[in-house]
């Protein structure tokens, strides 16, 4: 076969940390993919993945690594070689096939330069995850970068074509991305559905967009919609603890705040998001405390049942393309 059959695009839909390596990894492991692809970021992203009870943590990988399936690292990501290097040799040690992972020769590369103007000048200010992404994507846009086929060594090069049905891991989230986010509290690329199309596709051969949220709101990072009075909340508090909401990358402590439903609605809605799916729900049930954000309001359930009707309802209004919602209370599956 020769051609592309049909491309499914894992995105986040909120700020990051919603689960989307949860969610690939669960698709993959049914067998529908013959490729799985990274278009945006670098190793700032942390996929958690948990495999027959055992947990593990990728930065750059595509998730397909851990379902015997080719993972492509796309043109638009940024690769730091050592870190790379470093990821492959934990994934041979737990027992994965190495060489499934290729890079696009125009993927471009991370300098330590780049790590170290991250560190002193941004990670501060804009609480970045010191992973030098910004000075990267700064050096590709003045067209002074390196690309990955003058850097990396040839076996680590893909020189395929995408053929077959494709699927996307997006990485970050929707509130992050360059254009829609709050700027510049947000990270270098594009983490929208559209531009997986980088990876060398037409839009046609879009299938579904799956939309990973959460059942509340966390961020990593600096950002004022989140301010630091989040962290004196206990409610918020005690949900952070239940959720282990402490970044993959950073081990920072994210703040959390009560789902903002409009928020979730409108990125859904614009992105053509058609499969959505609400993470954590376990969590939310365990913590017994049932509310959210609509209409700028603060709206309190007494039931869990309520609250997820509520939230279904709300979407079924909506003039947005979502067909399928699923409320998900297992790390593993969907
Ligand atoms: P950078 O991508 O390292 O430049 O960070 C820019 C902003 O995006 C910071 O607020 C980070 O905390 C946030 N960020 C970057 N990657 C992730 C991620 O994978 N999950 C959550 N937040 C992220
Ligand atoms: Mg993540």
């Amino acid at each position: 076969m020769n051609e592309i059959k049909y491309v499914d695009i894992v995105f986040g839909i909120s700020w990051g940390d919603e689960g989307k390596g949860k969610v690939t990894s669960h698709l993959t492991k049914k067998g529908n993919y013959d490729y799985v692809c990274r278009w945006a970021g670098g190793n700032n992203a942390g996929h958690t993945v948990f495999l027959r009870g055992k947990k593990y943590k990728t930065h750059l990988v595509p998730s397909g690594v851990f379902h015997g399936i080719k993972s492509i690292i796309g043109p638009q990501c940024v690769v730091h070689p050592d870190s790379l290097i470093e990821e492959l040799d934990y994934l041979e040690r737990s027992g994965f096939d190495r060489s499934l992972v290729k890079v696009s020769p125009r993927a471009h590369i991370v300098t330590d330069k780049h790590v170290n103007k991250d560190k002193k000048s941004l990670a501060k200010k804009l609480g970045t995850t010191s992973k030098g992404i910004a000075p990267c994507y700064a050096d590709k846009m003045a067209r002074t970068g390196q690309l990955a086929k003058d850097v990396l060594p040839p076996n680590l090069l893909w020189d395929e074509k995408l053929t077959g049905r494709i699927l996307c891991e997006g990485a970050q989230g929707y509130h992050l991305d360059i254009d829609q986010g709050n700027y510049p509290y947000v990270t270098s690329s594009t983490t929208l559905p559209y531009a997986a199309c980088s990876l060398g596709f037409p839009p046609q051969k879009i299938r579904h967009i799956w939309g990973i949220s959460k059942i509340y709101d966390t961020r990593s990072g600096v950002d004022p919609l989140f301010p630091d009075d989040l962290f004196e909340d206990p409610d918020l508090a005690s949900l952070g603890d239940l959720g282990q909401e402490f970044g993959v990358t950073t081990g920072r402590r994210r703040h959390c705040n009560w789902l903002n439903l409009d928020m979730m609605i409108e990125a859904a809605r614009q992105t053509g998001t058609t499969h959505l799916v609400v993470n954590k729900c376990d969590i939310m049930r365990k913590f017994g405390t049932y509310k959210l954000l609509h209409n700028d309001e603060l709206k309190i359930f007494d039931s869990y049942h309520k609250m997820t009707s509520f939230i279904t309802d709300q979407i079924g209004k909506s003039d947005s393309l979502v067909k399928h919602i699923y409320l998900s209370s297992s790390p593993e599956k969907i």
